[in-house]
């Protein structure tokens, strides 16, 4: 089974997906993770050549969606943590925008995407990667529920920064990934619009858990 989940930042996506994966043995396929890791590459090896940098990569996923590494001029590099800095938030949206960085990305998560059951989300998933996908999910919530989330979970953290700048931030991003030319952030037709504002994580991942269950029954018949 596929279920891909689309969504704007801090809507929930990795959270969820983490939860599902981990519940019916799904493999989660988190596609942010890439497109941060190229972000990556473009800050520490150069915005030069950066297409053919991004073709002779390969990414390694593992532990479920908890580690990613990429492999570079035969040098393996984790990102796990790395890619999750304001730097990289504030840089990504930016290579996302690029059709052939997207083209080589969506390739290699279409490749991923045949491990049998699969959870995968981004920002194309249900319109570009996986259009036939058996669930289809747009996740989203207020942008200053999800500003207030992204706040909380940098609290403890290096990353720590102010209210106002994650939520303006937050605001700039969703903003270049639904206007831009390449594959923009938005509902697919036949995609479910799941409002997560004032849900639990536990509500959210019953409700995909729900749209699973009736799938599979479904199938038996
Ligand atoms: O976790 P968060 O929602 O902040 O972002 P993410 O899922 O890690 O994605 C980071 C960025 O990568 C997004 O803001 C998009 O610009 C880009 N992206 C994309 O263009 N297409 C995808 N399928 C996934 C991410
Ligand atoms: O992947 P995406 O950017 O869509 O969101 P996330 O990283 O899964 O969620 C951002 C933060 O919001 C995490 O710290 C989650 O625990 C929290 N969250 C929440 O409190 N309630 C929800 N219904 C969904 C997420």
């Amino acid at each position: 089974m596929q279920v891909a989940i689309d969504g704007p930042a801090g809507s929930g996506k990795s959270s969820v997906c983490k939860i599902i994966a981990e519940k019916y043995g799904f493999t989660y396929i988190d596609t942010g993770a890439m497109y941060r890791s190229v972000a990556w590459v473009s800050v520490h090896f150069g915005e030069d050549n950066l297409v053919e940098k991004i073709s002779n990569i390969d990414f390694i996923l593992e532990e479920n969606g908890k580690k990613i590494s990429i492999k570079y001029d035969g040098k393996i590099y984790d990102l796990t943590k790395e890619i999750r800095t304001p730097e990289i938030s504030s840089k990504v949206a930016l290579v996302a925008s690029n059709g052939e960085i997207r083209k080589i990305l969506v390739k290699k998560q279409q490749e991923f995407a045949k491990s049998g059951d699969v959870i995968m989300e981004g920002r194309d998933i249900t319109t570009v990667v996986l259009p036939y996908a058996d669930i289809k999910i747009f996740l989203t919530a207020s942008p200053e529920e999800r500003a207030k989330r992204r706040f909380k979970e940098w609290q403890s953290e290096e990353n720590k920064q102010e209210y106002e700048k994650v939520l303006s931030e937050i605001k700039k991003r969703d903003e270049i990934d639904s206007t831009r030319k390449e594959s923009p952030l938005m509902q697919a037709k036949d995609a479910i619009l799941l409002d997560t504002t004032g849900l639990t994580l536990e509500q959210v991942a019953d409700k995909i858990g729900e749209m699973i269950a009736e799938k599979k029954e479904k199938s038996k018949k």
